[in-house]
């Protein structure tokens, strides 16, 4: 996917300003303050008219409550400005029958696609109308500016369903509690970069924050990556959080799968949803393989709709491996807005029913899979869900021998990137050997 902001790990909290002469604000929520008092907001919801809240930190160096001035304390850890406001969630909760909150983590928080994201997440158009959210914003030192930036125009927003953003650039600290995690900074490939030395560079990122989220997220948390190399970072992000299940971990394929779908519907003359059983199998790089064997079209198999077979092959299968990269010659970065929407359907397709008969891609740990793919690596394949944030691969896709030449293409470059970080997954020495032409991602040209 699009690269975003790169956060780099810390060892010290970036909420915390330790001061042996009491309680003091960070810097960064200390500007959100002065905003609030600028902007003269009304008393919070439930709150008497004298009484006024602010966040601080305690002087132990524990994380940040918000005080309230007649001396009752809630326990609130870091927040930003508006969202330090404690009102009453229990008789808000009973009266309008929302459910519990929970609570999301994105990475790379400043960057693009995260400004898209952010607002479809605090609207409820992921998770549904009833469903109070927690934003849990991880940025770099390079961003926190911005970072800010992002959280004003949340509390802007007056989402009715968001009620905390907390910022910061540890994510020791900011993936406490997650249930929900969204990986998305990964530092982008620069010039004359060798893509060895880009899976080094941020499988050190996914490596820490896998780390971090064992250590302290949720342990059922659920992990999507969409930094690149999307697939490989998830497998060193799972490895290096052996509590979580690895079956709980993500790479993002949804926007190939979206993509493959736009590309029939054109040529079939028919609008996208009327294609379905869209598997992409694979790396998400220009060896993955959009499947147009199995996908239909009005429920048709898609090679009986689309009877140019030989552009099937060619023609369909590199627009969509390369739809990245022509995106990238169009608008001169990165697609943003497509991989945001592609992130919201990959988590509603987990957290709703599948329609019967159908399926959607998404990058999953193999371990068991009946297709004889390698195990243990992150593979896009076609899964099913329940709508309980699991779920359960398809079993009897029909692979024929086009297919399963250009899955095994793509399955070979996934366990070269495997050896590549090695010393990132706990599994020896690195010994990196890749070939220049069937290891791009979408977006290299
Ligand atoms: C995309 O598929 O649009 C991105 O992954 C492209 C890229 O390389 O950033």
């Amino acid at each position: 996917m699009a690269m975003a902001e790169l956060s780099t790990p810390k060892t010290t909290s970036p909420f915390l300003n330790s001061s042996s002469s009491g309680l003091r604000l960070s810097s960064k929520l200390h500007l959100s303050n002065q905003f609030r008092h600028l902007l003269l907001l009304p008393p919070p919801l439930h709150a008497t008219p004298t009484s006024k809240i602010s966040c601080s930190v305690s002087q132990n160096n524990q994380a940040p409550v918000a005080v309230q001035d007649n001396g009752s304390v809630k326990t609130k850890k870091e927040c930003f400005g508006v969202f330090c406001l404690t009102y009453d969630l229990k008789a808000e909760e009973e009266t309008k029958s929302w459910k519990k909150m929970i609570s999301i983590a994105v990475s790379g928080a400043a960057g693009m696609i995260s400004n898209h994201l952010l607002f479809k997440l605090a609207s409820g158009a992921v998770f549904g109308p009833d469903q109070p959210i927690a934003l849990k914003l991880l940025g770099s030192e390079r961003s926190i500016q911005a970072l800010e930036g992002v959280a004003m125009e949340l509390e802007d927003s007056l989402f009715p369903l968001l009620r905390e953003v907390d910022i910061g650039t540890d994510p020791y600290e900011v993936f406490q509690d997650v249930e929900w995690a969204l990986l998305i900074g990964a530092k982008p490939r620069g010039p004359g970069m060798e893509r060895a030395a880009l899976l080094d560079i941020n499988g050190q990122i996914f490596a820490e924050q896998g780390k971090a989220l064992n250590a302290v997220a949720s342990p059922n948390v659920k992990v999507l990556v969409v930094g690149n190399p999307c697939n490989t970072n998830a497998l060193i992000c799972l490895k290096n959080a052996p509590n979580i299940p690895a079956k709980n971990f993500h790479a993002l394929t949804r926007l190939d799968e979206n993509r493959a779908k736009c590309q029939l519907a054109l040529k079939a003359g028919v609008f996208y949803d009327k294609v379905s059983n869209m598997t992409i199998w694979g790396n998400h790089s220009t060896t993955q393989v959009p499947d147009f064997l199995n996908a239909r079209i009005n429920g048709r198999p898609v090679k009986e709709v689309i009877t140019d077979h030989k552009w099937l092959e060619e023609g369909f299968t590199e627009s969509v491996q390369k739809r990245g990269g022509l995106l990238i010659q169009k608008w001169g970065r990165s697609s943003a807005a497509s991989t945001a929407v592609s992130i919201v359907d990959a988590i509603k397709s987990l957290v709703t029913p599948t329609p019967e008969g159908d399926w959607f891609s998404t990058g999953v740990y193999t371990n068991g899979n009946p297709y004889g793919i390698a195990e243990d690596l992150v593979f896009s394949m076609p899964c099913r869900s329940k709508g309980d944030g699991d779920y359960e691969l398809v079993k009897d896709v029909e692979i024929d021998d086009y297919l399963r030449k250009r899955i095994a293409k793509s399955e070979a470059e996934l366990l070269a990137e495997k050896q590549c970080v090695a010393h990132l997954t706990g599994e020896g020495i690195a010994f990196c050997d890749l070939g220049p032409v069937d290891t791009m991602l979408p977006g290299e040209v």
